[in-house]
This record gives C-alpha cells, structure tokens and sequence, in this order.
C-alpha cells in the first residue's frame, strides 16, 4: 500500500452561544489542538476500504455511523473524477466523539485535507468549508458552521450564520478546562428539542436568546481585555440559559458542582449538551491539579497561546 497523502485537524471548544447560534444569535469557539484527527489515504489494488474506530471493512458497506464520511469520500471521488477502486483510508483521531468538541466536523475537514494533498491540488479555505459542510449537514441536519470556520480557520472565532464570522485575538491570562462527563452529547436530538421549544414557546426562547446574544458580546470583550472575572460571571449565565433551554443534564449539572467544590468559580456545558464535556476558566494551577486527580479525562489550554499571529 503506497501513502497517497494526508490531512489533520484539531478539535473546537465552543466558549459561548451553542445552540442560540444556530438561529443567528452570536457565538465563540476556538480552535483545541490537544486531540487531533488524521486521515490517510492509500493507493490498493483492492475494493475501497475504510480503517477507522467505528467501522473497518469496505467503503460500500459502511454502516450509518458514518454515513457522513461515506457520502464525502464518494462526492470527492467524483469531484476529482478517480476510479471507484484501489483506495485505502485509514483514520486515526484521539478527539472523543459526541463530546461537543467537533470530532465529526474534523473528520471531515481532515478527509477533504488529505484528498487535496493526496492528489495534490490546492485548497481554499472556502472550498474546505463548502466541502466539510457538506457532510456536517449529513451528521445533523442543520449545522450553524461553527465548527467548521473554527477547524478551517483555527483561530478564536466570533461567529453569526449567514452574517459572517471574525477571527480575533484572545488576550486572558487563565487556562480553559475541560472536563469529559464520559458520555456522549447528543447534538442532533438537543438542536430538535430547542427546535420545538421555538416553536411551542417563541416568547421564552426569544428571551433566552437574547441574553445569550449579551453573553457573547460580553464574553468577547472579557476575552480580550484579560478580564477573568467578567468572563466566569458569564461562564455562569451561559449555562444557567442552557438549562433553560433544556439542553443541560444531570450528569453535566453534578460534573459542574463538583469542580465547583474543587476550586472552579463557574462551568458550562459545551456544544450540543446532554452528555459531552464541560468547560471553565482558571489561573489556579491547584485547582486544575485537583481536577486532573478527580476526573477522568481533563484537557488545560493555556488561553495566552490563543493571542499570537
Ligand atoms: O455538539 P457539537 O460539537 O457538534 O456542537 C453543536 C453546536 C450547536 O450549536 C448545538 C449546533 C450547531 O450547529 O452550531
């Protein structure tokens, strides 16, 4: 088997406005190299064949679970106009699916990566968007983008659907936690539930909105001011109008309050919620030693890399 080429990306961490941005209301994510996805693509003399943690066998019989994957690699297929034989993909990722940090969208932004590498074409970042989007609509039906312009750009991300997006300058002297509640997030079934809820209570789901628009707006600011405080403050609101939404959980609820009682001044959940991880801000090297200890899986970015460039 010969490496035809390959294409990474990192994983995203939504900081502020799941959910509320997928019906405009602003949002911030940033780019989380600590875990990463990585597709190979081989040149066989076989059928298509797919290597990865959930499926391995051939491409024509992949399962539903990664049915997103398996209508990109035809579309790219047919794009390049390349035989529909003799290729091997092999995926290799440490980014936890169903966790809210973006592992389907980095799959497919990895898989459009190493088609252009593989082949060797140049990539525009709006065709990696057009492309990744693609697929991320086959995962949930109605994606916002987020994830995509943020693996895409791997910036910090100031994002309104169908407005635009901004990458800008995070400026905070903290470290981001993440803290894994070990069970999956549920996006497609929470982004439904908020659907309905828009339409059986357009009143509080406006009212909601809008305090999570003021939220980011705020958030955006405390980023780049180095203001920690303001920013737990919101942290706070943010997941208080989650649970509003109802996209919270009992598991998130009882992960929250027991990092609380470990040091964290405030968490919120990130992502499509139900399951999945949760995040927070501090500069407590104790703390985040404490959490390490206690829990399972936990991630520590130091937000002062996120200011360069
Ligand atoms: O669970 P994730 O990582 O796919 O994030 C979903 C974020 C939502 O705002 C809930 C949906 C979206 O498309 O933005």
């Amino acid at each position: 088997m010969k490496l035809l080429g390959s294409g990474t990306s990192g994983a995203k961490i939504i900081l502020t406005g799941e959910h509320a941005v997928v019906y405009g209301i602003p949002a911030i994510a940033i780019p989380f190299n600590g875990v990463m996805t990585t597709v190979n693509i081989y040149k066989t003399e076989e059928e298509i064949t797919i290597d990865s943690r959930f499926y391995k066998g051939l491409y024509q019989d992949a399962t539903q679970i990664i049915s997103g994957l398996k209508s990109l690699i035809k579309k790219l297929i047919k794009e390049f106009n390349l035989d529909d034989y003799g290729y091997h993909f092999e995926i290799i990722s440490d980014i936890e699916p169903q966790r809210g940090m973006g592992s389907s969208a980095a799959l497919s932004v990895a898989t459009v990566k190493a088609f252009y590498n593989a082949f060797n074409i140049k990539l525009s970042n709006d065709k990696l968007i057009e492309l990744a989007m693609f697929a991320e609509k086959i995962h949930h039906s109605n994606p916002s983008g987020l994830d995509v312009y943020t693996l895409v750009y791997e910036k910090p991300v100031w994002f309104i659907r169908d407005e635009g997006f901004k990458t800008f300058d995070i400026n905070l002297d903290a470290h981001l936690v993440i803290i894994d509640t070990n069970l999956m997030s549920q996006t497609r079934t929470s982004v439904e539930a908020v659907k309905k809820m828009r339409t059986s209570s357009p009143k509080l789901i406006t009212k909601i909105f809008d305090e999570i628009s003021l939220v980011s707006c705020k958030a955006k600011e405390a980023l780049k001011n180095n203001d920690l405080k303001t920013l737990n403050k919101l942290i706070a609101i943010n997941q208080k109008l989650l649970k509003e939404l109802n996209v919270s959980s009992e598991i998130i609820e009882t992960t929250i309050s027991r990092a609380k009682t470990l040091g964290m001044t405030s968490m919120k959940l990130t992502g499509g919620g139900i399951g999945g991880c949760v995040i927070g801000f501090t500069n407590d090297l104790a703390v985040i030693d404490k959490l390490s200890k206690y829990f399972r899986n936990v991630w520590v970015t130091n937000m002062g890399g996120l200011n360069e460039g």
